[in-house]
């Protein structure tokens, strides 16, 4: 893996992009989650603004996530702030690929049941929604713990670009 001083402006604009997009599918799922309920139960499908907006938006954090893979694996990511434990390093190494790996099975299985009403899909769908809800907590709350108690500047990283 590539080390760079600093994540780049597109990397730091895409994660911000992502981030709004995927608080989007949750602040305004209740549309999908209706639809998909009367279309389970025979009534069909209802066009709303809404409803598009989450399978776009799902499609959209696709392929921004996969333009992040690419840009991680061809221009690098900075390396973990150098006081930080080596417990600490792996748990965010592994929850930064388990975010990709979250985010792509999360657009997979939402096509899968949408264009393919595959059943197993609309489970893993509900399950993985649980795991990236919780992957997220842990992943905001780890910013003001690296300010307070590790005492680095790790949010800079992702507003300031680095070389
Ligand atoms: C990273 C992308 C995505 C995220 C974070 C996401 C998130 C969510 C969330 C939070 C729900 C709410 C379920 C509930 O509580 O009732 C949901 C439901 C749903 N999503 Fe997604 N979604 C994504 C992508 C997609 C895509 C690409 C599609 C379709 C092409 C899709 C189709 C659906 C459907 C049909 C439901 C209703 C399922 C149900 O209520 O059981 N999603 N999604
Ligand atoms: C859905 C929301 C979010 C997702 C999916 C997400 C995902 C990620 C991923 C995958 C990385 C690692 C980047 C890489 O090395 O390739 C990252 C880094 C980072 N994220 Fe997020 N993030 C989200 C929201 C947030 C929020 C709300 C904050 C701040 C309050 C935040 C702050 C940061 C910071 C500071 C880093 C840099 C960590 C470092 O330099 O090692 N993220 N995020």
């Amino acid at each position: 893996m590539k080390q760079t001083s600093g994540y780049s402006a597109t990397q730091i604009g895409l994660h911000w992009i992502v981030a709004v997009l995927v608080a989007g599918q949750y602040i305004f799922k209740d549309s999908i989650a209706s639809t998909w309920e009367a279309y389970t139960q025979g009534q069909g499908t209802i066009f709303s603004p809404l409803v598009f907006a989450h399978v776009a938006g799902g499609l959209l954090i696709l392929a921004f996530v996969l333009w992040r893979l690419v840009l991680r694996l061809t221009r690098g990511v900075p390396s973990a702030p150098e006081n930080e434990p080596a417990p600490l390093k792996t748990l965010s190494h592994i929850a930064h690929w388990g975010f990709y790996a979250v985010l792509v099975a999360m657009s997979v299985t939402g096509g899968m049941m949408w264009f393919g009403d595959i059943a197993a899909a609309a489970q893993a769908h509900n399950v993985l929604k649980i795991v990236l809800l919780a992957m997220i907590a842990l992943h905001v709350l780890a910013v003001p713990f690296h300010k307070i108690v590790l005492k680095n500047n790790v949010m800079q990283r992702m507003i300031r670009p680095g070389a």
